[in-house]
């Protein structure tokens, strides 16, 4: 699958915020029994604007594609460009990460937490309580800033998870599964935040989830990967603008969209639990 597949979405015109060229990664060493293609020569590129999902069975190498992109661990083989730059470690000013697990310090408040990052990330002190303050506001929890993460609710420390995400100020965020602990009701509230955030704002997002609709709701592209070694299996355009009202999902474009994703996903979530099952005779 070409990496200049054209499309239709507002995103499409864009200069390219992200650029993936032949990226594989591979985990012991090359013929060894412990070896692990984890990503095989992916090549794609995110315009600047656009929400990407990357769609794949558990294992086929979804994370640690994120990873890469985030300058967390180079790539065995291939390039990695942020705007005009290479990646070559964490790039604190252009990217910030959100995880499945609220990543908070127990020791410290939400503001505490916040202050943490921001100096991390060498946001200039003067911006420190705005930008917490309307990030907060964001997800609805302003009146929490001075609450320990264990006052929270799970719920309610991934909403905080997701504003220190936004507070950063990056123009890219790498979400890993951010709502993976979540009940249902509240994923897709914050799914109408996010969308409502991406028309405002125009961060460039990559997001990894395994909900279909998630990702049809969300995404401007769905990259569908194959089983490990992921490698892209197919792309999948929604062309509907930002923010999406939750009456996108009543719509047989939404059902369309979902069972293509679906019908493209099944064959290699089978392949991966086949994968699984033979790691396991292996090893016993
Ligand atoms: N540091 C590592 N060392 C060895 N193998 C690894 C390492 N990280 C990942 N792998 C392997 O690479 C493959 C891809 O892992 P990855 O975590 O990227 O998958 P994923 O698509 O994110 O899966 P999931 O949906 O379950 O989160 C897996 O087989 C995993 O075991
Ligand atoms: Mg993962």
């Amino acid at each position: 699958m070409s990496e200049s597949t054209p499309f239709r979405a507002a995103a499409a015109g864009r200069p390219v915020a992200i650029s993936i060229r032949n990226v594989s990664q591979r985990f012991g060493d090359a013929g060894s029994p412990n070896e692990v293609v984890a990503v095989d020569d992916m090549s794609l590129d995110v315009r600047r604007g656009e929400f990407v999902c990357l769609l794949g069975p558990s294992g086929c190498g979804k994370s640690t594609l994120l990873n890469i992109v985030g300058g967390l661990f180079p790539a065995t083989d291939g390039v990695v460009m942020v705007g005009d730059k290479p990646v070559k470690g964490p790039l604190p000013r252009d990217i910030s990460f959100v995880f499945q697990e609220s990543t908070l310090f127990p020791w410290y408040t939400i503001r505490e937490n916040f202050d943490v990052a921001f100096k991390f990330q060498n946001v200039a002190k003067s911006e420190w309580a705005s930008r917490t303050k309307q990030a907060l506001e964001a997800v609805n929890m302003g009146a929490f800033i001075d609450h320990y993460p264990n006052q929270l609710s799970v719920g309610m420390r991934q909403r905080v998870n997701l504003a220190r995400g936004i507070a950063l100020g990056t123009d890219i965020i790498l979400m890993d599964e951010p709502f993976a602990a979540l009940d249902e009701q509240t994923r897709m509230v914050l799914g109408e935040d996010l969308s409502e955030l991406l028309a405002k704002t125009g961060k460039t997002i990559v997001f990894v989830t395994h909900s279909l609709a998630e990702a049809v709701f969300l995404s401007d592209r769905i990259f569908v990967m194959t089983a490990r070694p992921g490698r892209i299996k197919s792309i999948i355009e929604v062309d509907e603008p930002h923010p999406r009202s939750p009456d996108f999902m009543l719509t047989p474009k939404f059902s369309e969209l979902r069972n293509q994703a679906y019908a493209l996903l099944r064959d290699e979530v089978r392949q991966a639990i086949a994968l699984a099952r033979e790691a396991e005779a292996a090893h016993a």
